[in-house]
């Protein structure tokens, strides 16, 4: 069937269904206000499909996901990063000769304009790196010009200048935040290794590479590579549609990942578990408190995946793995794997669909792979920068590409007369209740910190691991 009808108030209006490649429909709501009158209200987006997309295909009830038709799970296994990123960019896996030619291309985009180091002096040393990654990203826009007409060859190299730089400006804010001078990509070294070269090395000391820690970077960086019309990927989308420069859009996909719903997760798992560690808690107490709505089990739950999130499983064998090489063991694994355990038996979790997802495990593997903690956030965004940039490069080339502009249902005050300043009393403005609410943060950067913080109170990137060690 490829029509709907719906009925309200006895007028019958119908619609197209528009069915994609697994068979999955989707209501086509173009026409419907020009023929109702009334727009569609989907608060959080959760029936709203945005886009048709060729990219990502993943299935929550059944736990799939897909690049470009192939397994995660596959890709995981045989592939290495750059691989998937030239996937998710153009459709296919590359032959031998467009990965090297597209590698060589990354390599040869690695470096930022030498007087972008300047600005890294400018920021206080407690900023978090994310805030770093989003402002520096966002001004590559004024060293690297996008011309308006952007042809093949331009736009592949804006591609690579950003999946590129953005590991190399991560890896110069996590420099700058423990004083050590900043260490260049080298055209010697794969993405991964280069990635943890310029973070790890100095001119004292070589960075020794490890195998297994590479291969689970990669392995994280292509599980986070897409997933769909997320938020971040929305907001892509969402700010891309206005035609705006790529380097702007692409900082504002990090800056929708880094909220702690969304990317900021992983943070948040470790430290949560380092504080039911510190408790003596084996993690009972935590889940009564979850249930009890006082905290939330983060890495739990997902709005799309309702039995399992496959990427999860993927990291957990591989933080099996990883932590039981020697020296790399952590006691938040097995408090982990005690609370997925008793959530999975538990009523609350089993019916709200709530189980592991990507960053249940995630922030202990790069916990193992000596990344510090506030730069886990900054890793799932080299990570997704490749499927942010896929799908910008679709709507770009979509021949329906309009600028993204939501309707809505207005709930405030109905048409009143105007106030003149001296008639007006505190009960007939909000202002009060605003003040009261933006005093009542809490947490690490919370609005009580409005004010310059001195550095050593949250400088947690130079002492690697030490905050939860
Ligand atoms: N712990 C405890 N209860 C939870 C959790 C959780 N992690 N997640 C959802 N719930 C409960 C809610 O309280 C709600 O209960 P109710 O029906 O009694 O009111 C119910 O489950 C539905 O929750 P929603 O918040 O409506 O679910 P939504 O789909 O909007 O949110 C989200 C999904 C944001 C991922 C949520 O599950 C969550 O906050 N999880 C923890 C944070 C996290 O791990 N985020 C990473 C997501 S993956 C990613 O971005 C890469």
């Amino acid at each position: 069937m490829t029509k709907a009808t719906l009925n309200y108030g006895g007028v019958e209006t119908e619609l197209d269904v528009a069915i994609g490649t697994e068979g999955e429909k989707g209501v086509d709501m173009g026409k419907f206000r020009a023929r109702t009158g009334m727009v569609t209200l989907d608060e959080g987006y959760a029936n709203t499909g945005s886009c048709k997309s060729a990219i990502t295909y993943l299935d929550g009830e059944r736990g799939i996901l897909r690049y470009r038709g192939y397994p995660i799970e596959e890709l995981a296994a045989r592939s290495r990063f750059v691989e998937v990123a030239y996937l998710l960019t153009y459709g296919e896996l590359p032959t031998p000769k467009q990965l090297d030619s597209f590698s060589g291309l990354l390599n040869s985009s690695s470096l930022i304009h030498e007087d972008m180091r300047h600005f890294f002096l400018a920021f206080p040393n407690y900023a978090h790196p994310m805030g770093l990654l989003t402002t520096m990203v966002a001004s590559l826009a004024t060293f690297y010009p996008v011309p308006d007409e952007m042809d093949e060859e331009v736009e592949g190299q804006v591609i690579a200048n950003l999946v590129s730089q953005v590991r190399t400006i991560a890896a110069f804010s996590y420099k700058k935040f423990i004083g050590e001078p900043a260490v260049y990509p080298s055209h010697r070294l794969r993405f991964v290794e280069n990635f943890l070269n310029m973070m790890f090395s100095s001119p004292v000391s070589n960075y020794q590479q490890d195998p297994d820690v590479v291969k689970a970077i990669d392995t994280f960086l292509i599980l986070h590579a897409d997933h769909e019309q997320n938020c971040s990927t929305s907001t892509v989308r969402m700010v891309g549609s206005s035609l705006a420069n790529v380097y702007a859009v692409i900082s504002s996909g990090i800056a929708a990942l880094w909220g702690k719903r969304h990317g900021g997760a992983n943070q948040e798992v470790i430290s949560m578990l380092a504080s039911i560690l510190d408790s003596g808690d084996d993690g009972r107490r935590f889940i009564e408190e979850a249930k009890n709505k006082k905290v939330r089990l983060m890495g739990f739950g997902h709005r799309v995946y309702k039995t399992f999130d496959p990427r999860a499983m993927i990291l957990k064998s591989l933080c099996h793995k990883l932590l039981s090489k020697p020296g790399m063991g952590n006691p938040m694994f097995d408090i982990a794997l005690r609370l997925e355990e008793a959530a999975l038996k538990d009523e609350y979790f089993l019916s709200r669909n709530l189980y592991p997802n990507v960053d249940f495990y995630s922030g202990l593997i790069l916990k193992a792979a000596g990344i510090p903690y506030d730069m886990f956030t900054v890793l799932f965004a080299i990570g997704r920068t490749p499927g942010w940039l896929a799908n910008w490069r679709e709507m770009r080339h979509s021949e329906n590409s309009r600028i993204a502009r939501p309707r809505q249902i207005y709930v405030g005050p109905a048409l009143r007369n105007y106030i003149p300043l001296d008639k007006r009393s505190p009960s007939q403005t909000n202002v009060g209740n605003a003040r009261d609410q933006s005093t009542s943060g809490s947490g690490r950067f919370s609005s009580k910190r409005l004010v310059p913080m001195p550095p050593s109170e949250t400088n947690t990137l130079g002492e690697q691991g030490s905050e939860f060690a």
